[in-house]
């Protein structure tokens, strides 16, 4: 019920003027993310980094509904590549394709995401395209495989969501696609004919995709996965399939949030895992900040008590 409202919340723009207004929302929602500018970000990866954890960052912003912003969007993706060539930081990017446009038309979402794709093959680097609510689902698909079909962009991504009914199936085509997935559980508010309602199957099809998606011939295919979750027993799960059935590392790392269980990040670097943490910056916060509340009732309750305590 929580959840629900928390999500229906990050939706609605009447909350977005009150929440955003409130200064300990902002405060709160800085431990999620790095900060509001480009420097703030690159300062945060270089630490990161100097603790021997991989970085992608995401210059938030989604549900663009103008042109002009869609544009801007692109461009700040392209000075953020220009950036992290230019300070030699060792970061990936992530973006969401209603910021570059996918509710306008597509082909300005697709020629948005090639001037992006162009500009992070000259700089030696890699967009993962983020999944949004599974009315986008079909729809990043597309995008993403009309662009892997133009031969020269290898350098692209997506991510799959757990919770999905259909996820086993899109799964199942990226392996033998060899494709780039970052598998997580899914953030959105979906109905229960699109995903598993109860949190155990969700878990369940976390592992089973998993398994799924490292076998040798994928492997072989190139396919890699960005093993994306907090939850200790989904890691155990995919070490033990990892361990047993000999991964090759060069196929897989693990992914985490930025200020969500450092200490597990750290852990698993130590343990000689490549992890990556996904920073987010800039001053469209607020969705992102509410799908982290509501992903945790500790966040909302803390976050709630200290409204009432001011
Ligand atoms: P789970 O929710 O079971 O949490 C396991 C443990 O992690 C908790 O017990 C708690 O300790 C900690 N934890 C989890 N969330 C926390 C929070 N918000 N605050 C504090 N502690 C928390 N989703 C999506 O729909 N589309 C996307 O593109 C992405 N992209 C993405 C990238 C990366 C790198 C990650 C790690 C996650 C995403 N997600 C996402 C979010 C994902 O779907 C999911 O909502 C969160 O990762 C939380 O699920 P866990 O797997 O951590 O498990």
């Amino acid at each position: 019920m929580l959840r629900s409202l928390i999500l229906y919340l990050a939706q609605a723009a009447w909350a977005k003027n009150l929440i955003m207004r409130i200064g300990l929302a902002r405060r709160t929602a800085h431990r999620f993310v790095a900060g509001d500018t480009l420097e703030e970000a690159i300062a945060a990866t270089r630490q990161l980094n100097s603790n021997g954890l991989e970085v992608t960052l995401d210059h938030l912003g989604e549900s663009v509904t103008d042109e002009t912003g869609a544009l801007q969007a692109t461009q700040d993706y392209l000075e953020l590549l220009d950036a992290i060539a230019h300070n030699g930081i060792r970061a990936t990017t992530s973006l969401k394709l209603t910021q570059l446009g996918l509710d306008i038309r597509e082909d300005l979402c697709l020629s948005n995401m090639r001037a992006i794709l162009e500009k992070a093959k000259a700089t030696g680097n890699h967009v993962t395209i983020d999944m949004e609510s599974s009315d986008y689902t079909d729809a990043t698909l597309h995008v993403y495989r009309t662009l892997r079909n133009e031969n020269s962009f290898d350098n692209v991504g997506i991510v799959i969501q757990a919770y999905l009914y259909r996820s086993e199936d899109d799964m199942k085509a990226l392996a033998a696609e060899g494709a780039f997935v970052r598998l997580c559980k899914g953030a959105y508010k979906e109905p229960p004919d699109r995903a598993f309602p109860d949190k155990a199957d969700v878990d369940a099809n976390f592992v089973h995709l998993v398994e799924q998606f490292l076998t040798p011939e994928a492997c072989a295919a190139g396919a890699y996965l960005g093993i994306a979750t907090h939850d200790e027993k989904m890691i155990k799960a995919s070490i033990a399939h990892i361990k047993q059935h000999n991964v090759p590392y060069e196929n897989f790392e693990f992914q985490m949030l930025y200020g969500i269980r450092s200490r597990l990040q750290q852990q698993l670097r130590d343990d000689g895992y490549k992890v990556r943490v996904y920073v987010p910056y800039g001053t469209q916060w607020y969705p992102y900040f509410m799908r982290r509340l509501a992903e945790r009732p500790a966040n909302i309750v803390f976050f709630v008590s200290n409204l009432f305590r001011r």
